[in-house]
């Protein structure tokens, strides 16, 4: 009940300052997800374990903001806007109340909430008619915009919202293009041109799971409260098996000098956009093929190419160079770029899309992207990859029991990038998504 009258004061105050470019909140228009946690434990100590909580204070967030795109938009008119435009997504707080840019995660300022509470719950709709770049309309008041039209709270008044349930709520700030007009981010435009949207399966189904209790003390007994844990790539659990794989022989005895030819299926049954998703321009999902012989020794497989445009991108080359703009930003001298694909065995099909600079060079800096429809080779909502090894079987290879051995891996960061930055290892490390044998008879 507190403070109900100065805070509807305090909107219309609001709504007035909105024309001009003044900051349009102050931090305390917000109440902090602690207070929220107040009554509604559960569902902070969820919400504190997903990246959302983080998505300020997470290392290399604030290493590519303040190391990368805020230097970067100090020199680069064109990026200019990115000073602001990144903490519209991720410290929306300090971007509502003018705190541009915002304190580092160590001075403790409450930009470190991250994407809380107060956001989503206050969040009424979009400017864009499809949302994307943080145009959210937001109004914090005492009015919490909630899933239900029965529930009842003595602390604030609640709303139920057909946006807040709709999945464009999440495309607010999940797509995103970049000043040069190229689409960064774009799970939610996947997932709307996939099978789940014509399911009505939203993002909320998959990524906010249901349980039965209440949501708040005093709260009504629910068989379905939506639990708000989100996790997603960087939760390795969430993302083990999150692609199935499968293995093909043509024979399974072969002649030492003959040629063993294997098919590998890749299929994404699980998510509702493609994987990877979310910051594509640094992704890496890949597949290590290989054969181990009767006595141990082991030999690695290049995959086959198919001969499609841009395929040199999705090969794993430990000669390519790239993100030759990181060091361009960080003032460098004679910076030739990094290793395009980190610590990628040399032939892996690598599953990506590539983001490339107004010069054409390969980038992380997804903000100085102007182009990336070049070539996307990602695993779509129920594609199936097709992909061919062949082994040129060696005279001396000793006869007998033979395996082949494929493995799926993902990384956040290429490897190259990621020591270079001075993130901590579990940044890049690879994580396995899956993994299958098959055994063979060499005679
Ligand atoms: C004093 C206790 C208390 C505090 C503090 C509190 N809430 Fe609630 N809230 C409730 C109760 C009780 C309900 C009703 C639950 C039900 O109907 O099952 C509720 C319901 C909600 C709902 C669901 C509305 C709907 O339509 O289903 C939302 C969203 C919500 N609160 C957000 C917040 C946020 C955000 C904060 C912090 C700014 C907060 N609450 C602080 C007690 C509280
Ligand atoms: C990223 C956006 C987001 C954040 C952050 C968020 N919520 Fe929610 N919350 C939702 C959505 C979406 C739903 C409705 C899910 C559905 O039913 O589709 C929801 C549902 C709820 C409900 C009703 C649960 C039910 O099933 O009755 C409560 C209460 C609630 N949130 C409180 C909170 C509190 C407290 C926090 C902070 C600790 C928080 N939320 C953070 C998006 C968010
Ligand atoms: C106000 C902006 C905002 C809204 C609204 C929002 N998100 Fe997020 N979300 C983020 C940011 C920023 C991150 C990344 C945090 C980071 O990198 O540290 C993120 C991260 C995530 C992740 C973790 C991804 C990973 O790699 O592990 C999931 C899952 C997610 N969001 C789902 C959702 C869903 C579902 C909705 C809608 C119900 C939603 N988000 C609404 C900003 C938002
Ligand atoms: C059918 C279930 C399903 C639906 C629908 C779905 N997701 Fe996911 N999502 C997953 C799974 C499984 C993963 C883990 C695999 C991965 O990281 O790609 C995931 C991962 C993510 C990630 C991390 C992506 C990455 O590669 O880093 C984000 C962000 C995300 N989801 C957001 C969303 C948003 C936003 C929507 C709605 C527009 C949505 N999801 C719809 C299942 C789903
Ligand atoms: C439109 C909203 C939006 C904007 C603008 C935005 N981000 Fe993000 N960012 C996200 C979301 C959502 C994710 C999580 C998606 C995923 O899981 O890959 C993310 C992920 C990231 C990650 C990846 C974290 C990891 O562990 O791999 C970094 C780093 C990052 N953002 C930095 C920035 C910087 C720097 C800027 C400004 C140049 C920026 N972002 C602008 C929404 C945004």
């Amino acid at each position: 009940m507190k403070h109900r009258l100065p805070l509807l004061l305090l909107v219309l105050g609001a709504a007035f300052l909105l024309a001009s470019d003044a900051p349009k909140y102050s931090y305390e228009d917000f109440e902090s997800p602690d207070d929220c946690g107040a009554c509604h434990q559960q569902i902070q100590q969820e919400w504190a374990q997903s990246l959302m909580a983080h998505s300020f204070t997470h290392e290399w967030d604030a290493i590519e903001y303040f190391k990368l795109a805020l230097p970067h938009a100090l020199k680069e008119p064109k990026v200019a806007g990115v000073k602001e435009g990144c903490i519209g997504c991720h410290g929306p707080l300090a971007y509502l109340t003018g705190d541009i840019p915002p304190q580092p995660p160590e001075k403790g300022t409450r930009v470190n909430e991250g994407v809380s509470c107060e956001i989503c719950h206050n969040i009424t709709g979009s400017t864009e008619p499809v949302p994307f770049n943080f145009s959210y309309i937001i109004q914090p008041d005492e009015v919490k915009q909630g899933p239900r039209k029965d529930s009842e709270s003595e602390y604030h008044q609640t709303a139920y919202s057909s946006f807040l349930v709709s999945p464009e709520l999440c495309a607010t700030c999940h797509d995103e293009q970049s000043p040069y007009g190229a689409w960064v981010k774009s799970t939610y435009r996947e997932w709307k041109a996939g099978p789940y949207a014509e399911e009505g399966t939203r993002c909320q189904d998959c990524h906010m799971h249901r349980y039965p209790g209440t949501s708040a003390l005093g709260g009504k007994e629910r068989p379905d409260i939506a639990h708000h844990v989100f996790h997603g790539s960087h939760h390795e659990n969430k993302l083990r098996g999150a692609l199935d794989l499968a293995l093909y022989l043509a024979d399974d005895t072969i002649a030492r000098k003959k040629e063993l030819e294997l098919t590998v299926q890749v299929f994404n049954g699980k998510a509702g956009h493609y994987i990877p998703s979310g910051s594509s321009e640094e992704r890496m999902v890949w597949l290590e093929v290989s054969v181990t012989d009767a006595k141990g020794s082991q030999y690695p497989l290049a995959v086959s190419p198919k001969g499609f445009d841009g395929e040199e991108f999705t090969i794993a080359d430990p000669e390519a160079l790239a993100y030759q703009a990181m060091g361009e930003i960080m003032e460098v001298a004679d910076f030739k770029g990094l290793p395009r694909d980190g610590d990628v065995p040399a032939g892996s099909r690598i599953f990506r899309k590539p983001f490339f600079d107004p010069q054409g060079r390969m980038t992380i800096c997804q903000w100085y992207t102007a182009n990336n429809t070049r070539v996307d080779y990602r695993v779509g909502p129920r594609e199936t990859k097709i992909e061919r090894f062949r082994w040129a079987v060696p005279e001396d290879v000793p006869v007998g029991e033979a395996r082949v051995t494929a493995r799926i891996y993902y990384s956040q960061v290429p490897s190259s990038v990621g020591r270079y930055m001075k993130l901590p290892p579990f940044e890049y490390k690879p994580l396995l998504v899956n993994e299958n044998t098959l055994t063979f008879q060499v005679r």
